[in-house]
């Protein structure tokens, strides 16, 4: 069952369109835009989404917020109802968001272990397939971040997040995300993958979990957001080693975040990141799991006439296919 998930996730050079910014995430990304963030606005700016009508040319599961999930309504239907009617996959975010690690300025852990399994079970019901758990892993040479008992946390939680996951019937997309923001060098970013990965993969073997039904949410090994964009050849290069490095040949699949990318970086570097895993031999599935790469232009657009239901989807449009196109 969770298989079948995972081969249509990455049928047909498609990929999954993450729509599970938190409300406070949501509500900022409007506010900047002059929008205001009203739970109205939330579900109108959405609904323009989903109700694109090549969605599923490109997209093969969308990732909700629990308020989507459970609340939502599209064309009289609940949002898993209609999205399965245009054969899209729901998935939903299970964490519960960050939390600062020993008091730290630079460190988060994720909430929301304690309540996971009864959540999953209920989503499970209310018609999602699959689910995501972020955590993140900020780099500062200046604090020593992330340290060693930050992994530690963050790669076992992920791993406990994992296994209850499958156990409820969703397939787990495990998201450590090494951020960019700072003016670290690739090789630092390198640096913080290799130990981040290390002790993940350990853990995920000591929990037993099924590698075959899982994803393995990622970004890119790329330098910090302050210093200039990086060669594509060397993002190429250096991503491919670390997942050779660690990922176990039966992982069931890896989707990329854009994290702070642009749609162009996103788009050419998940190309380049594909091209050079062939040339490897790395055989692994792998897509795009994009939320500020497919939707900025989207949202923008739509920021500017909150009516113009047509044009905003000609727009999401035109980024979904970009996207899919990369896949190829
Ligand atoms: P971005 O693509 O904007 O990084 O978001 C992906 C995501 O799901 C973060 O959890």
């Amino acid at each position: 069952m969770t298989k079948d998930i995972i081969n249509k996730i990455f049928q047909g050079h498609k990929g999954i369109l993450a729509a599970d910014e938190s409300n406070k995430t949501i509500i900022k990304r409007l506010t900047a835009l002059s929008v205001d963030g009203s739970e109205e606005n939330i579900t109108k700016y959405r609904n323009t989404l989903f109700g694109t009508n090549n969605l599923n040319n490109f997209i093969s599961g969308i990732i909700l917020y629990k308020d989507t999930l459970e609340k939502q309504q599209i064309n009289g239907l609940k949002v898993p109802e209609f999205l399965m009617s245009k054969n899209i996959i729901p998935g939903i975010k299970v964490d519960g968001g960050l939390e600062n690690f020993n008091d730290s300025d630079t460190e988060s852990y994720t909430k929301g272990l304690a309540e996971l399994k009864e959540n999953c079970e209920n989503y499970y019901k209310l018609g999602a397939r699959f689910s995501k758990w972020r955590s993140v892993f900020f780099i500062s040479t200046e604090n020593s971040s992330p340290t060693d008992e930050l992994i530690e946390k963050n790669t076992d939680d992920l791993a406990s997040y994992a296994k209850i996951s499958q156990e409820a019937g969703l397939v787990p997309f495990i998201e450590p995300e090494i951020l960019r923001d700072g003016e670290h060098s690739i090789e630092e970013t390198k640096e913080v993958f290799n130990r981040v990965f290390k002790s993940l993969f350990e853990k995920l073997t000591e929990k037993d979990v099924d590698f075959e039904s899982l994803i393995l949410k990622t970004s890119f090994v790329v330098s910090g957001s302050m210093l200039p964009e990086d060669d594509t050849k060397i993002v190429q290069k250096e991503t491919v080693e670390i997942f050779k490095k660690y990922i176990p040949e039966k992982m069931g699949g890896i989707v990329f975040l854009s994290g702070g990318l642009t749609p162009e970086q996103s788009f050419s570097y998940l190309h380049a990141v594909i091209e050079e895993s062939e040339k490897e031999g790395f055989l692994i599935p792998i897509s795009f799991s994009y939320s500020r790469a497919l939707q900025n232009n989207a949202m923008l657009h739509w920021s500017k006439n909150t009516d113009d239901v047509i044009t905003t989807q000609e727009v999401f449009s035109k980024d979904l296919k970009k996207a899919s196109d990369a896949l190829q």
